[in-house]
C-alpha cells in the first residue's frame, strides 16, 4: 500500500520509518514541506499523492509552552488532525490518528477505556482532544490510537533528558506522584503497521507498554538499566518529589493509566513491561555510541 507518514522526523515518524515493511511504499512529510494546519496545501498533497493511508504522527507536542501558544497547538492538533481525516475521507485513504493520555482528568484510579469521559487538564490535551473529535466528525472510519509518555532513540524525550542530567549530576529529583505508563515509539509503531493490515478496525484504541510508574520509577529503572549497560559511568540518586514541588506550567493528570485491552484484541500484540520496552532502547542507544 502506499503510506503516507505526517511528521515523520518526529519519534513515532521516525521509528514508523524504521520499521515500515518493505511491501509498503512510503510517502513521508514534516514541516517546512507540508504544514498540516494548512488545509488547501494538505488537499492538494493528498490528491497529488494518493496515498491508500494517511498516520498522523504530526502534533505540537510541548505541552507547557501549548500554555502560552494555545492558537498554534489548536491549529496544528485539531484542525491540522481535521484537515487530514477529511482529505483521506475525500480521496478514498484511511486515516490513522495518534492521540493522548492528556485528554483525560487524572482523576480516576483505574486505567481509563477508550469510551470513558475525557476531561483535560491543559491546552495541549485540550487540543488534542479537539483533534479527535474533528477527526471522527470529518471521517467516521478513521482509528485513533492514544498513547502516553513516548520515548524513542529518535529525537528528544524524558529517557534522553534523564540520562543527560544523571550523567552531570550526583543527584537527581523525580516527580513520584503523576502515574501512568511508558510507551517505546518502536512498538507503537509495530501496533500501527499491524493496524493496517486489519482494515476493518475503526474507532478509538489505547496503546503503551504494559505496566504502571510514576516518572520517579521511570526515572529509578532508567539509571539501573542505563548503569548496567554501561551508559552512565557514576551512580546518581534519584530521590522522589510531589508535583507541587516542581510546578510546571501545564498542569498533568495524575492518574493516566490506558487500558489497552481492547487494543490487544484487535490487533493481537500485546504489550510488553515497560521496563523491558526501555531495556530494548537503552540497547540501541548503546550500539549507537
Ligand atoms: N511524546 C509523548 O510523550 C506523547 C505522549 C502521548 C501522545 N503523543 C502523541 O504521539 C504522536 C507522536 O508524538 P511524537 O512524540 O513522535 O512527537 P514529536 O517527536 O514531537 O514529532 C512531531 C512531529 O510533528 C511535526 N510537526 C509539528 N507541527 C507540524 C505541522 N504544523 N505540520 C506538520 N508537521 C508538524 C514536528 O516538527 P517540528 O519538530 O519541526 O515541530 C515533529 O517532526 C503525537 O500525536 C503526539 O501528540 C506523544
Amino acid at each position: 500500500m502506499k503510506v503516507m507518514i505526517t511528521g515523520c522526523n518526529g519519534q513515532l515518524g521516525s521509528e514508523l520509518q524504521a520499521s515500515c515493511p518493505a511491501y509498503h511504499e512510503l510517502v513521508c512529510v514534516d514541516l517546512p514541506q507540508l504544514d498540516i494546519s494548512d488545509d488547501k496545501a494538505v488537499s492538494e498533497f493528498l490528491k497529488a499523492q494518493q496515498p491508500q493511508v494517511i498516520i498522523n504522527a504530526a502534533a505540537y507536542t510541548a505541552v507547557d509552552k501549548a500554555e502560552s501558544d494555545q492558537a498554534l497547538s489548536y491549529a496544528v492538533n485539531a484542525d491540522g488532525a481535521g484537515n487530514l481525516a477529511r482529505g483521506a475521507q475525500q480521496i478514498g485513504a484511511r486515516f490513522i490518528q495518534i492521540s493522548t493520555d492528556f485528554i483525560f482528568s487524572g482523576e480516576q484510579s483505574s486505567p481509563y477505556q477508550p469510551d470513558d469521559q475525557p476531561g483535560p487538564m491543559a491546552v495541549y490535551g485540550a487540543s488534542k482532544l479537539a483533534g479527535e473529535q474533528q477527526v471522527l466528525t470529518e471521517n467516521a472510519s478513521a482509528v485513533i490510537i492514544r498513547t502516553a509518555w513516548v520515548y524513542s532513540r529518535f529525537g528528544g524525550n524524558f529517557v534522553k533528558t534523564m540520562l543527560r542530567l544523571m550523567a552531570e549530576r550526583e543527584e537527581l529529583s523525580v516527580v513520584s506522584d503523576q502515574v501512568g505508563t511508558p510507551c517505546w515509539a518502536a512498538g507503537l509503531a509495530t501496533v500501527i503497521w499491524r493496524f493496517l493490515e486489519r482494515e476493518e478496525l475503526q474507532g478509538i484504541y489505547h496503546w503503551t507498554d504494559a505496566g504502571v510508574a510514576s516518572w520517579y520509577d521511570f526515572a529509578v529503572a532508567i539509571e539501573q538499566q542505563a548503569r548496567e549497560l554501561g551508559l552512565l559511568e557514576k551512580p546518581c540518586t534519584i530521590k522522589p518529589i510531589s508535583s507541587a514541588d516542581y510546578p510546571t506550567p501545564a498542569k498533568r493528570p495524575a492518574y493516566s493509566v490506558l487500558d489497552k485491552t481492547s487494543c490487544w484484541q484487535a490487533s493481537g500484540l500485546e504489550g510488553q513491561h515497560w521496563q523491558l520496552a526501555l531495556g530494548e532502547m537503552l540497547q540501541q542507544l548503546q550500539q549507537q555510541q
